[in-house]
């Protein structure tokens, strides 16, 4: 089976972290959250994957090249304009020519694929879409179904009045070819408000799969810190690492003077180097390459890669974007910081 993945969205809800970076490729644990969602493809056996961009697809192409370096084989089609999530589906069209997997790139979930693709062929179903609940479901998009589980309304982003159902569409879909056909070519298209409704006045069958224990959309960086939190809280595991509420770990090559404080969890990456007295953790996420100085206090944050912390500076809730300097005494709190001449947005 072969997987889509749909990575073309401009992320603006997550700026300004996706100033620079497009949004698949902002990094979870140190490592891009479309890396990891594809390397997760793996353990299910599925080793070929389309990946649809638009926004920073030249940024997403150098990276995974032809996945060659993923053990995977990987394919970009480029959209030279946003065609809306349907109108990506299509562009795709000619690299799917049996039951496929289709997902939203900006979401990290537990999903048991297996049990996906098992349900999917038992409800003969044309169409499956994951559904998870949520509190406040006016971000996303509302799924009614009948007493059979197969969907018989849509609703996007929904107006209070509007919200008949806690259940959202969690943006991982298994797709019959044959649906391909009732998607008009060329064109901008969204998934959700055109082609799932119309698919099912036409009488095909979309049944609803409720099998996510962890599920998020980090599309804000309110919900990027969160992931993170419950990442090292152990809701969610990521291969390689194992965090509880505790943990540390280390990547190579780091240098981190005797005097220095961890409160765990912690997550420290390759080549760090962490000076006299300073004060880590807890959960604090620090990428690779990082030089944190003298007496720096970090709680809670998430430093990118080559960043470089200068003595005293205290980060608290914060985010701090790749290469950036956080000038001696700095002080944040609930930050997102991306650059020196940017003023750092609250978070
Ligand atoms: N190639 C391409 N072209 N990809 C796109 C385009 C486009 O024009 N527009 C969006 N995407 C990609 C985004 O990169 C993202 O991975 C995915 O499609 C969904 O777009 P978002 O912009 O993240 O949508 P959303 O979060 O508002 O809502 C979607 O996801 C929710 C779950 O997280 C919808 O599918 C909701 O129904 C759903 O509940
Ligand atoms: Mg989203």
């Amino acid at each position: 089976m072969k997987a889509l993945f749909l990575v073309g969205g401009r992320g603006t809800r997550l700026r300004p972290l996706t100033n620079k970076i497009p949004k698949p490729m902002i990094p979870i644990m140190g490592k891009p959250l479309l890396e990891r969602n594809i390397l997760n493809l793996k353990n299910v056996g599925i080793e070929e994957v389309v990946l649809s961009t638009c926004y920073g697809a030249q940024y997403i192409q150098r990276y995974f090249g032809d996945g060659e370096r993923f053990g995977m084989k990987i394919h970009h089609v480029k959209e030279d304009r946003p065609l809306g999530t349907g109108g990506a589906i299509k562009n795709a069209e000619k690299y799917f020519d049996d039951t496929f997997l289709i997902f939203n790139a900006d979401i990290i979930s537990d999903i048991d694929l297996k049990e996906l693709i098992k349900y999917h062929r038992e409800k003969a179903a044309d169409v499956t879409i994951a559904v998870t609940q949520v509190d406040n479901p006016s971000m996303y998009g509302v799924i009614e179904y009948d007493e059979n589980n197969y969907a018989i309304s849509f609703k996007e982003k929904p107006q209070p009045h509007e919200i008949t159902s806690n259940f959202i569409n969690a943006g991982v879909y298994i797709f019959e070819p044959k649906v391909l056909k009732e998607i008009p070519a060329g064109c901008v298209v969204s998934v959700e408000r055109e082609v799932f409704p119309q698919l099912i006045e036409k009488g095909y069958k979309i049944a609803v799969y409720k099998g996510c224990s962890y599920w998020i959309d980090i599309g804000t960086p309110e919900k990027y810190l969160q992931a993170h939190m419950d990442i090292m809280a152990g809701k969610y595991r990521i291969s390689g690492l194992s965090f509880s509420g505790k943990g540390i770990y280390k990547g190579p090559g780091s240098d981190i003077h005797s005097s220095v404080k961890i409160y765990e969890p912690v997550y420290i990456g390759a080549n760090v180097k962490i000076e006299e007295n300073a004060s880590i953790g807890s959960n604090v996420i620090i990428g690779d390459n990082v030089h944190i100085g003298k007496g720096v206090k970090i709680v809670g944050s998430i430093i990118w890669d080559g960043v470089v912390v200068e003595n005293g500076a205290r980060l608290v809730n914060t985010i701090v974007a790749s290469n950036c300097r956080i000038r001696h005494g700095g002080d944040y709190y609930s930050t997102v910081y991306v650059e020196e001449d940017s003023r750092p947005m609250a978070i």
